[in-house]
């Protein structure tokens, strides 16, 4: 199981590299916006240059000659560049003819075990099945990973599933039960991830024991 960061903010990149837990990014347009770097090219270069790993970019276009080119450009920004495109009819011919071109593909947007398999049989790298907007509509999210997995594994599809649209530490662990290859996480998640109660009040106690036998006579 491998965690990427789900942001497009290089100081929260910078800090999850530090501590070596990512080993990719995903950004999607609204993440692009809510960095506010208009210069995207740039802004996923710079990631490029922090991560040494796959860094998502989505297409705009809603064609598949306008994904392609658009891809075709994404590409020559770096070689980490993988292109996500969104699980539409277009999506899926955008998807196959850059595998043929041998650039890599993100299909993103994926609700469905159906929508996965799909996007996996046109050629797709990477499968990013959205579990927090399906539980966010009472649907189980992590049923999609598992369901995915389990084709994946007994058909040897060898698509990676990047569990994504994270809310809550445990969607991270249940991800990596359900099989998920990766998970990408909002940095907030990482935080919550590493904080526990138990360990403040624990570190605190050794703390104080050490300074009060450090004091005695
Ligand atoms: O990678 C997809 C993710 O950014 C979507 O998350 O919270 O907008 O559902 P969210």
């Amino acid at each position: 199981m491998k965690l990427y960061l789900d942001t497009a903010e290089i100081n929260l990149i910078e800090k999850a590299v530090a501590s070596g837990i990512i080993s990719g990014v995903t950004t999607n347009p609204s993440l692009l916006a809510k960095a506010g770097q208009k210069d995207v090219a740039q802004t996923i270069k710079a990631i490029c240059q922090l991560v040494d790993g796959p860094v998502s970019l989505e297409v705009i276009g809603l064609s598949k000659d306008e994904m392609v080119q658009e891809a075709k450009e994404y590409a020559q920004i770096d070689p980490r560049v993988v292109i996500k495109i969104p699980m539409i009819h277009e999506g899926l011919k955008a998807i196959k003819e850059l595998k043929e071109l041998g650039i890599k593909t993100n299909a993103t947007l994926i609700f469905s075990t159906g929508q996965g398999l799909l996007a996996a049989l046109a050629g797709a790298d990477y499968i990013s099945p959205f579990i927090g907007r399906l539980d966010d509509i009472s649907a189980e999210g992590l049923d999609v990973v598992a369901e995915l997995a389990q084709i994946f594994d007994l058909h040897g599809i060898e698509s990676e599933i990047i569990a994504a649209s994270i809310r809550h530490p445990r969607h991270v662990i249940g991800s990596a039960l359900a099989g998920a290859h990766i998970a990408t996480v909002p940095w907030k998640i990482v935080d919550q991830m590493v904080k526990h109660p138990l360990t403040d009040i624990g570190l605190e106690k050794f703390l104080a024991d050490w300074e009060k036998m450090k004091n005695q006579n």
